[in-house]
C-alpha cells in the first residue's frame, strides 16, 4: 500500500490487514511504555485545511507512538486558491523531506489530486477530503464493531451478516461514504435513514437499503450497529429540514429508540455530537454507546495505516 485514499478501492484482504495490525498495535498501547521505535526518523506532516479536534490529535498521537516526527500545518484561511495553495503547500513539503502527508481538506479529491500530482514523494493519507471520504474513519469505526461483535475472537474476521443501519445527514457525510464501502467489502448489510432531503444523489444505484422512516427502518432491520451521523450545518447553504425540533423527532436517536435495540446492538458517533438534535443524552452516555471507544481505537487503527504505508522501503505501486 502507498497511499490511502478511500475506501471504495479497498480489497477485503487490504482491510483485513489493516485491522489485523490495528489490534497488534492496541496491544502495544496496554503496555506502559507506548512508544514503539517503527517509523524513527520518519516525518509525518499533519496537513489540515478544516477544523479538527479528534481526527488530527489522533493522527499525531499515533504518529508519536510510532516515533515518527510529526508536523503539525494548520492551513485553514489560506487566501490562495486551492488549486496554487495545495501544490505550494506540497512542493514545501517536498523540500522539507515528509515522508508522509496527512491532508484534510474541503474539496473532494484533494487527497487523490495530491497523491497523483508527481508534487510530491511522501505516502498520502486522506483524513477527511470535502464530502467525499474519510476512510481511517470508517476503518476505526470497523475496527470498533468488529471488537465489540466477535470479541477477542475479531481477528481475522470480517463483519458477515451483521446489519447496519447508518442514520442522518448522508448527503453531506465522507463517513458515511467510506463506511458503506468498507462495510460491504467486509460483508455487512448496510441500511440509510434520512429524510429525501438528506440523501444524495444517485444514492439508489448504492447496495443499500434506504429508509425515510427511522422507527421503520429499526423494526425491519433489527440492526447490530446502529449508526449516527452530525447534521453538518457548515456544508448545507439552503435548509434541509423543517427545524431541530422535527429533525429530533423523526431522524434523532433517542431513550425511547435506544430501549428498541436487541441486546447486543451498539450505538456508534463519529463525533463531534449535536447533542438532542441527532442523537439523546442518554443514547450517547449509555453502555451501547461505542463513541469514546471509537476515539480509543481510531489511534491503534491510525498507528496501523501509517505503519503500512510508510515502514521499511518505499515502493511504486
Ligand atoms: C467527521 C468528519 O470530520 O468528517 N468527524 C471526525 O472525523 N471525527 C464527522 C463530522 O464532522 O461530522
Amino acid at each position: 500500500m502507498r497511499h490511502l485514499l478511500d475506501t471504495r478501492t479497498l480489497s477485503r484482504d487490504d482491510a483485513l490487514l489493516i485491522l489485523d495490525t490495528a489490534e497488534d498495535m492496541a496491544a502495544t498501547q496496554q503496555r506502559e511504555m507506548k512508544k514503539l521505535p517503527t517509523l524513527r526518523g520518519k516525518s509525518v506532516v499533519n496537513l489540515f485545511f478544516e477544523d479538527s479536534t479528534r481526527t488530527r490529535i489522533s493522527f499525531e498521537a499515533a504518529a508519536k507512538r510510532l516515533s515518527a516526527d510529526v508536523i503539525n500545518f494548520s492551513a485553514k484561511g489560506s487566501s490562495v486558491s486551492k488549486g496554487e495553495s495545495l501544490k505550494d503547500t506540497a512542493q514545501t513539503l517536498q523540500a522539507i523531506g515528509a515522508d508522509g502527508v496527512i491532508i484534510r481538506h474541503p474539496a473532494s479529491g484533494a487527497a487523490s489530486r495530491l497523491a497523483s500530482s508527481g508534487w510530491i514523494e511522501a505516502g498520502v493519507l486522506n483524513a477527511g477530503d470535502g464530502m467525499h471520504e474519510h476512510p481511517t474513519q470508517a476503518l476505526l469505526d470497523a475496527f470498533t464493531m468488529r471488537r465489540r461483535l466477535h470479541g477477542a475472537a475479531s481477528r481475522g474476521k470480517g463483519l458477515d451478516g451483521v446489519s447496519v443501519v447508518i442514520i442522518g445527514d448522508i448527503a453531506h457525510s465522507r463517513v458515511a461514504r467510506s463506511n458503506l464501502w468498507l462495510l460491504i467489502a467486509l460483508g455487512a448489510q448496510v441500511s440509510l435513514v434520512a429524510p429525501e432531503t438528506l440523501l444524495p444523489f444517485g444514492v439508489r444505484d448504492w447496495p443499500v437499503s434506504i429508509y425515510h422512516s427511522l422507527d421503520e427502518a429499526l423494526r425491519v432491520e433489527n440492526p447490530d450497529v446502529v449508526m449516527m451521523l452530525r447534521i453538518q450545518t457548515e456544508r448545507m447553504h439552503a435548509a434541509f429540514f423543517p427545524n431541530e425540533r422535527e429533525y429530533a423527532r423523526n431522524w434523532g436517536f433517542d431513550d425511547r429508540r435506544l430501549q428498541t435495540l436487541s441486546e447486543r446492538a451498539i450505538v456508534m458517533h463519529p463525533g463531534p455530537m449535536n447533542r438532542g438534535l441527532e442523537i439523546s443524552s442518554g443514547a450517547a452516555d449509555s453502555p451501547r454507546s461505542t463513541v469514546l471507544e471509537q476515539v480509543a481505537n481510531g489511534v491503534s487503527v491510525r498507528m496501523a495505516c501509517l505503519y503500512l504505508l510508510l515502514s521499511g522501503e518505499r515502493t511504486e505501486g
